[in-house]
């Protein structure tokens, strides 16, 4: 597992944007440049940053992403699109609206308003499976470790299904839902961990002091289902995105470490 410190959460999303447009740009000139390069996306605070500098790199003709299909991680249940609080809402806002060749056809979010959830989740299986799989899946932390919607104890071996929130998530999000917990919906569709760590390679974005517990967890604690994101030290290219305020919780070893052997990877 590769863990890039970076100062604060401006650097960190640049580092991140950066790598991912390296990504599509070696895809595109590279012997497979005749299929899309399938990229995973997530929601959430800590994404905007890196979709902001996407966004510029996009208008600014130095990424095209007229090769690329997004696959997102996760969606409320029962939330309609036109909800301000749809993952659909939210990654047109804050990413898809703002480029200039994302063809619609190719953007993927699981349907929250679907009549029929298992076959919604197995259908989203398949079609990232038609595309051969996800070449690189960009994704959030929750205070708890999730990845996803995969809440503590969601097998780590887990595909797209149903997830029941847990109290403590709805609590953290409800910030934008007017501050009530019972306003955020108590279940949501969601990639699996076996889905996020089947991807080639996984870059995982930790940053601020509340997120340090996680952080911890995820690099220095056990594989263990009960913190979800600890799944990605069994994946050979997972990346670890972080700013200095969330190693809060690392030992002063594992800090030095990755600070030494990622020397040159400072912005
Ligand atoms: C939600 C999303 C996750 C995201 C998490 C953290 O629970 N389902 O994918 O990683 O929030 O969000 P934030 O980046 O706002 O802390």
């Amino acid at each position: 597992m590769r863990v890039v410190i970076q100062e604060d959460y401006g650097k960190m999303c640049r580092w991140a944007a950066c790598y991912i447009a390296s990504r599509i740009q070696a895809h595109n000139e590279g012997p497979e440049k005749d299929r899309p390069f399938v990229l995973g996306l997530p929601t959430g605070s800590s994404p905007i940053g890196v979709y902001k500098e996407l966004v510029r790199m996009n208008r600014a003709g130095e990424l095209s992403f007229s090769n690329v299909v997004t696959f997102n991680m996760d969606e409320y249940l029962g939330l309609p699109r036109e909800h301000d609080q749809s993952y659909w809402y939210f990654m047109h806002d804050n990413f898809f609206d703002h480029l200039v060749d994302m063809k619609p056809e190719n953007i993927n979010i699981l349907n929250g308003m679907t009549e029929d959830p298992e076959a919604e989740c197995a259908a989203y299986e398949r079609k990232i499976a038609s595309y051969g799989g996800i070449d690189l899946f960009m994704g959030g932390i929750g205070v708890d470790g999730h990845i996803a919607f995969n809440e503590p104890f969601t097998s780590l071996c887990s595909r797209t299904g149903v997830r029941n929130l847990t109290t403590d998530t709805r609590i953290v999000n409800s910030r934008f839902f007017g501050n009530d917990p019972e306003a955020v919906p108590s279940q949501a569709l969601s990639v699996g961990v076996g889905t996020v760590t089947d991807s080639k390679e996984v870059l995982i974005l930790i940053n601020g002091h509340n997120k340090a517990r996680a952080l911890a967890a995820t690099v220095e604690g056990g594989v263990s289902q009960k913190w979800t994101c600890s799944a990605l030290q069994m994946h050979n290219g997972a990346i670890i995105a972080c700013d200095e305020a969330a190693c809060g919780e690392l030992t002063v070893d594992t800090y030095k470490y990755f600070l030494d052997i990622e020397r040159g990877e400072r912005l």
